[in-house]
């Protein structure tokens, strides 16, 4: 699938980036492989919602600007590569933080103007499967958005991703706002996604959850990423757990 030998999909190096005068990423280096679960946590602030900012290339002022370092994607710098095409060519998408719907939308509508550059019959098979991963979305689907509750929104925003039909998902806090039941659902579903072939890279305050299900994690702090390691393996380190485990 991937050109790259090493089945790497997605490289951060040395990454420098910031608003104006302040930089927020101090020279930050990850990578993820195809078919992986990676997730990025640390301490409000830290830059997780920066680094995935900066990966799809979106723009200032509300995205960082990159200032030294490189982000590759199959092995080439995606450096000077627009978000839209980020989308488009790479198949890489972003659930952003706070969820962004079309409040006055209905919930299908949302999702078929996700797939807005995609013909018609080709986006039925995804907005069954979109239906099938959230059964409440489907039961919902003339309703309008900013009718939904917080958790239907959150869901409803995952959904217009698969819309895209990525192969690289990044979520920023997908459990935000989430009842303990339906977080618990939400990274399920992820890990079916997942299983299914999605390759995902995940921000989360909830530390235990997210190692939990993820394959690998890096710990961020202030700018920079401080532990990485397996999940499971970051997730019996009681030093890291006592540090990041979040409010
Ligand atoms: N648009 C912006 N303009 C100026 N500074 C910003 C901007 N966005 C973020 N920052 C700063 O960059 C740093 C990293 O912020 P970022 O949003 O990446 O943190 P985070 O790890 O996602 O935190 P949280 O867990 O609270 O979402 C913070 O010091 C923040 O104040
Ligand atoms: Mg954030």
């Amino acid at each position: 699938m991937s050109g790259s030998p090493s089945n790497t999909v997605l490289e951060v190096v040395d990454l420098k980036a910031g608003y104006g005068k302040i930089e927020a990423l101090h020279g930050v280096s990850f990578h993820v492989k195809r078919g992986e679960i990676v997730t990025l946590i640390g301490a409000n602030g830290a830059g997780k919602s920066t680094t995935l900012k900066a990966l799809m290339r979106l723009t200032p002022p509300e995205s960082p600007t990159v200032t030294e370092g490189d982000i590759r994607f199959d092995g080439a710098s995606i450096l000077n590569m627009d978000a839209h095409v980020v989308v488009d060519k790479l198949g890489m998408t972003l659930v952003p933080e706070g969820r962004r719907i079309f409040g006055n939308l209905t919930v299908l509508e949302n999702l078929q103007l996700a797939a807005w550059t995609r013909r018609k019959q080709d986006t039925r098979q995804d907005l069954d499967r979109i239906f099938d991963l959230f059964p409440r979305l489907s039961e919902r689907a003339r309703q309008r958005s900013d009718t939904l509750s917080g958790g239907e929104q959150q869901m409803l925003a995952v959904g217009r991703a698969l819309m895209t039909q990525c192969s690289v998902l990044l979520l920023d806090e997908p459990s935000m706002g989430l009842a303990p039941l339906l977080m618990y659902e939400m990274f399920r579903t992820l890990k079916q996604l997942n299983e299914e072939g999605l390759t995902i890279v995940v921000v989360e305050q909830n530390a235990r959850l997210a190692l939990t299900v993820a394959d690998r994690g890096y710990v961020l702090d202030t700018g920079q990423i401080v532990a990485e390691g397996g999940g499971k393996e970051l997730l019996a380190r009681p030093e890291i757990m006592s540090a990041y485990l979040g409010a």
